[in-house]
């Protein structure tokens, strides 16, 4: 079965109502990313870093998974299909993907803040000041904010190498090492980049078929393209 690797923003939640970050209207517009998204900001304000966390949290318990987050389900019945995301929502999973490697955190988990691999699954939106680990530490949000290591990018730079098919939805490509990783999909993978912005964008590799459209007509028409093609050639 060929793979699908599938790289994902914020771009592909933004029809389910979930903010981007440097669109007009996005977090980094309303938010200081030094006040809320650093470890920095977290020692010395943590309950503004908590409720900023809160808020988006709750947005992403709000919002539904939308029609580009569906097509990549279905073409699980065609292809091997694994997502690597830098979203923090769980909509790739609530729309019922398997495979989904979140290389930003997971805005659904806390952790507590002396060992790391103490990670504790939320139900309710809220992780508030005084919520402590098992070992009595303060549970922060298991994010990966500004400064911090990315600890899954070595497994997303593999998973991006064994692509016949590289797909990039809805990222402005600005953060690394993220980014980086169009350039890990192999040579001979047919590679392309859904985005509004996507024919603007200067950081996309010469190879990569942009198209410019919105994730919720970009990707179900890909996706359609995809099994027409694979159905037609067996
Ligand atoms: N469909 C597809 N793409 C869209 C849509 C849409 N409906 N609306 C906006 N976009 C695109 C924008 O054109 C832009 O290229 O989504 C992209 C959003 O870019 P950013 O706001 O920079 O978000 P992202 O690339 O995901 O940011 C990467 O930066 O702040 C950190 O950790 C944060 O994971 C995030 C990382």
């Amino acid at each position: 079965m060929k793979r699908v690797v599938v790289f994902t923003g914020s771009g592909i939640s933004a029809e389910s109502g979930i903010k981007t970050f440097r669109d007009s209207g996005g977090l980094w517009e309303e938010h200081d990313v030094r006040d809320v998204a650093t470890p920095e900001a977290f020692e010395r304000n943590p309950k503004l870093v908590l409720e900023f966390y809160n808020q988006r949290r709750r947005d992403a318990m709000a919002a539904k998974p939308n029609a580009a987050h569906k097509a990549l389900v279905k073409l699980e019945n065609y292809f091997e299909v694994q997502i690597i995301t830098q979203n923090v929502d769980d909509l790739h999973e609530r729309a019922g993907s398997k495979n989904v490697l979140h290389l930003h955190g997971e805005i659904m988990k806390a952790r507590s803040t002396i060992n790391p691999n103490l990670i504790y699954i939320l139900t309710s939106p809220e992780i508030n000041f005084g919520d402590l680990c098992a070992l009595g530490s303060q549970l922060r949000p298991h994010i990966v904010w500004f400064g911090e290591a990315v600890p899954e990018i070595e497994n997303a730079t593999k998973l991006a190498n064994t692509a016949d098919i590289f797909i990039v939805i809805g990222t402005s490509l600005e953060v690394y090492p993220a980014a980086q990783l169009i350039h890990y999909a192999p040579r001979r993978a047919q590679k392309y980049y859904i985005d509004p912005r996507a024919s603007e964008n200067e950081n996309v590799p010469k190879d990569m078929v942009c198209i410019p459209e919105k994730a919720g007509v970009g990707v179900v028409r890909l996706v359609k393209k995809l099994v027409e093609e694979l159905t037609m050639n067996n």
